[in-house]
């Protein structure tokens, strides 16, 4: 059994990526060779094209995931990149891949659609993720809603390669990520590094207390009680809250007579208290780039072995070796 998910490095990580994606790959990790989990450089080169930006969020990515608790004891920690095989495998995939699936796909449709022209990275953007998938011979894909399409291109795709040449590729299914805790950001819409109302795991705490401060709340009166449930602080406020500590504020809502400012100094003090282990084991590791390296070669070494293994099976299965 083996769970693979990528994240692209597009951006530093917010609340909404770590309790909508990282805190789940995290709970999932038990035994490096089950537990898979990449940096999608390749993926973000569609996007970023800035030589030193992409490096340095790529580098800035892993820290985070080992901040906040991937352990390279636990899961094969890698970059997309460092697995070359990845790159040959998507080449073999996309000769069996109909056109009609592609253009199907939202990221690439909603380009078109907006009259905008896409380049072929786009456009491949599903047969690179299926490679990503497949060459592991993963079995589970943790995912958001967003990607679900893209894992069933990926089956689709092994599905066509099995059918053409013979039993090559394992059908992987998607785990739709628990994202019931669709983070809210600053303005109270979905927190999104797309409509810059993010707070970041890893800010500085002084800029992260001014971001909480403004966060948009409505403008009712201090003796009004409220549905807390409705209230984006309070739905922040839950995701770092023990059960005890939730009870009483959704009773404060309830009774009300309080004020915002009251609320956000207690959201921006139990954010900082619950990322703080994150932050220290984080700053650990960005102290030590030399560990950070070995970790990333270790994790590329593992990954290589299983990714030529699969390139082999599908090479031989589709003619491509002359040699025997
Ligand atoms: P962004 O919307 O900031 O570009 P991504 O699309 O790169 O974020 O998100 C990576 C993963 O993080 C998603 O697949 C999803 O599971 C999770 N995620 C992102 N934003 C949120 C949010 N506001 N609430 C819950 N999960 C989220
Ligand atoms: N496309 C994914 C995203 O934007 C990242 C990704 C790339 C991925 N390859 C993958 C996720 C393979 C799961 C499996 O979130």
């Amino acid at each position: 059994m083996r769970i693979l998910s990528g994240i692209q490095p597009t951006g530093r990580f917010h609340w909404g990526n770590y309790f909508g994606a990282i805190q789940q790959y995290v709970q999932l990790q038990g035994n490096p060779d089950e537990a898979f989990y990449f940096i999608a450089n390749l993926h973000a080169l569609t996007t970023v094209r800035d030589k030193e930006r992409l490096k340095e969020m790529t580098y800035d990515a892993v820290l985070d995931l080992l901040g906040l608790g991937l352990d390279p004891e636990k899961a094969t920690l890698f970059v997309q990149s460092d697995v070359p095989e990845v790159s040959e495998l998507t080449w073999l995939l996309m000769t069996c891949t109909p056109m009609g699936l592609l253009e199907r796909c939202h990221a690439y449709k909603e380009k078109k659609a907006r009259g905008l022209s896409a380049d072929m990275g786009l456009f491949g953007y599903p047969v690179l993720m299926a490679a990503d998938i497949l060459a592991y011979d993963s079995n589970l894909v943790p995912v958001g809603e967003d990607q679900k399409q893209h894992v069933e291109v990926a089956r689709d795709i092994a599905s066509s390669f099995n059918y053409l040449f013979g039993e090559t590729f394992v059908l992987p299914k998607e785990r739709i990520l628990d994202t019931s805790a669709r983070v809210p950001g600053t303005d109270g819409e979905k927190m999104s590094k797309s409509y810059n109302n993010t707070l970041t795991v890893f800010e500085e705490v002084k800029p992260q207390r001014k971001k909480i401060m403004r966060i948009v709340t409505d403008s009712r009166p201090m003796e009004e009680p409220k549905d807390p449930e409705t209230d984006p602080l309070y739905l922040l406020y839950k995701l770092f809250a023990t059960e005890e500590q939730r009870q009483e504020m959704a009773e404060l809502y309830q009774r009300g007579g309080f004020g915002y400012g009251q609320i956000k100094k207690a959201l921006a003090d139990i954010s900082e208290e619950y990322f703080a282990p994150a932050r220290e084991r984080r700053a650990r590791f960005a102290a030590n780039r030399k560990e950070v390296l070995e970790i990333l070669d270790a994790g590329a070494r593992r990954a290589r072995k299983k990714a030529r293994e699969v390139l082999s099976r599908a090479q031989e299965n589709c003619g491509v070796p002359v040699r025997e």
